[in-house]
Order: structure tokens, then C-alpha cells, then sequence
């Protein structure tokens, strides 16, 4: 296995709480992991390490074994340097939000176009085949000219995942992409997720779906305050005895969702 994307002793402090503690996480290529865990546990915080939108306090980041440098200011932020070179990294190493995060007057097409034009200089032509080609990969390639008002929830998002395609990212992270959603749109994004783990992206994601995490998942961690207590396959997952934190935790979930 071809290891893609790892932090080594994680830890993130926000004044003096230490937020993560000595988080190890190696994702190899094509795999797609998935972080639980109750909120406040740092969930947040170490999928956003992973491509510097959080500084982490202490740790090593490396993306294709090659270590991530960047430097902190005094307020424990990236310097202007370093976050020059984090907007870069960010283009190999993408992300999907909750709250989707779409341009409200910009076109769905616009919103395709706009960063991939200003950050990796492709002309406008190249980027509208590409933005044709990503739309009728999430269903919506009938949807260039709609604004962001006009789409459902579910199809924000994947107008979302279509925007985050456009930089040719090598891994895609995704912090409770369905969270905000309807439940009948929820399937719609899962399905797009199922789609693009089958054409072998590499994906961490933060999901509370437990039928979509032991359907899609190579492995999944739970994390509780700050630390991450269980690492395993699905499958290790469910022969966890019933008593254990990470089993007591999973089943105040819901589990109804099945993604075909
Ligand atoms: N910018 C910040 N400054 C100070 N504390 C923060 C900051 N961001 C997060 N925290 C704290 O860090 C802890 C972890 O937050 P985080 O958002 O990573 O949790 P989470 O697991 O994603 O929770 P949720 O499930 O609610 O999204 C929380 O206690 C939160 O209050
Ligand atoms: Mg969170």
C-alpha cells in the first residue's frame, strides 16, 4: 500500500486545552477513513490539520512521504509564508464543508471555474469541459447557469464536491458533508462519495451515516477527547463487545440509511 497522507504525534492546543493529543493517522492511497466520535471530541480540528486549514500546535504532516514544512506565528497561526504554501498544498489535498460554502451570486458553472482559474492559470475552455465532465459525475450537468439559491440542500453539495474535483485533488476530505441536509437528499450525496471511493480516491471523511461508514469505510476511528480510542475496520468494529466506549457510542446513531 502507497501511503498518501499521514500525521505523526498530533497535538493542537487552543490556549493552554490541549484539543488533540498525539493523534497518529496514516491514509493510504484509495482508501477512504472515516472519523466518529461525540462533538467537541476534535473531529473538526484533525480533518482540518490534515490540510492546514488548522495549524497543528506540534506534529509532523506528510503528503506522498514528503514532510509538509510550515512555521506558526506568535498566535500559533501559519505565517504568511506558510500559509502561501498551504493555499497550494490545499489544491492536492481538497475539502467539503457542511455548509457547502458555494459562492451565493456566482453560477454553479462560476463557482467550478473561479478558483481552479485563479490559482492554477487553466484557461477558461479547458475549465468548462472539466466543469461539464464534474457536474454529470454528481447528476447536474443541467444545472451551469442556476445559482446557488435555486439547488436543494443535497444538490449544493454536490455542486460542493464538483467544485472541490476541479483542482485535481489526490485527496478529498470531508467534514459531516450531509449533516445539513434533508434526509431525502442525504443518499444523493453518499451515493457521489460511494462513486468516487470506487474510482479510487482517497478520502477522509467525518460522518455520523454508520450504514454509509460500514458500507464504504476501510477503516474508521473514533475519537474522544482528543485521542483517538478505537482504529479498525468496520468489520473490527462490529465484534467490539457492547460495553466498549466506541460501540456504546455508535449505537446512539442512526443506522437506517442504506446507500444502493
Ligand atoms: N478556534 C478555536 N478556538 C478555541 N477552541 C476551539 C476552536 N475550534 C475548536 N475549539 C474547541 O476544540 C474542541 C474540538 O472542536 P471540534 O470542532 O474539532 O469538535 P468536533 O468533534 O468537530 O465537534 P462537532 O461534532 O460538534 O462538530 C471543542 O472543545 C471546541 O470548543
Ligand atoms: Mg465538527
Amino acid at each position: 500500500m502507497t501511503e498518501k497522507i499521514s500525521l505523526q504525534h498530533l497535538s493542537k492546543t487552543y490556549g493552554k486545552r490541549e484539543i488533540l493529543k498525539d493523534i497518529n493517522v496514516t491514509v493510504n492511497d484509495g482508501e477512504l477513513v472515516t472519523l466518529i466520535g461525540p462533538s467537541g471530541s476534535g473531529k473538526s480540528t484533525l480533518i482540518r490539520c490534515l490540510n492546514l486549514l488548522e495549524a497543528p500546535t506540534a506534529g509532523t504532516l506528510t503528503f506522498n512521504r514528503q514532510k509538509i514544512d510550515y512555521k506558526l506565528n506568535r498566535f500559533g497561526q501559519l505565517t504568511r509564508k506558510s500559509e502561501a504554501q498551504a493555499a497550494q498544498y490545499r489544491t492536492k489535498v481538497g475539502m467539503v464543508f457542511q455548509q457547502f460554502n458555494l459562492f451565493p451570486n456566482r453560477s454553479v458553472l462560476q463557482n467550478l471555474i473561479d478558483g481552479p482559474r485563479r490559482i492554477l492559470k487553466v484557461d477558461r475552455g479547458t475549465l468548462e469541459q472539466q466543469a461539464v465532465h464534474y457536474l454529470t459525475l454528481v447528476g447536474l450537468r443541467d444545472y451551469q447557469a442556476q445559482y446557488p439559491a435555486q439547488l436543494s440542500g443535497g444538490q449544493k453539495q454536490r455542486v460542493a464536491i464538483a467544485r472541490a474535483l476541479m483542482m485535481s485533488p489526490e485527496v478529498l476530505l470531508f467534514d459531516e458533508p450531509t449533516s445539513a441536509l434533508d434526509p431525502e437528499m442525504v443518499n444523493d450525496v453518499l451515493r457521489v462519495m460511494l462513486r468516487l471511493k470506487q474510482a479510487g480516491m482517497t478520502m477522509v471523511v467525518v460522518t455520523h451515516e454508520m450504514a454509509f461508514t460500514e458500507q464504504a469505510s476501510d477503516r474508521v476511528l473514533f475519537l474522544e477527547q482528543g485521542q483517538i480510542q478505537f482504529a479498525g475496520t468496520p468489520q473490527a468494529l462490529q465484534q467490539e463487545p457492547a460495553t466498549s466506549r466506541v460501540k456504546q457510542f455508535v449505537s446512539t446513531l442512526d443506522h437506517h440509511l442504506a446507500v444502493s
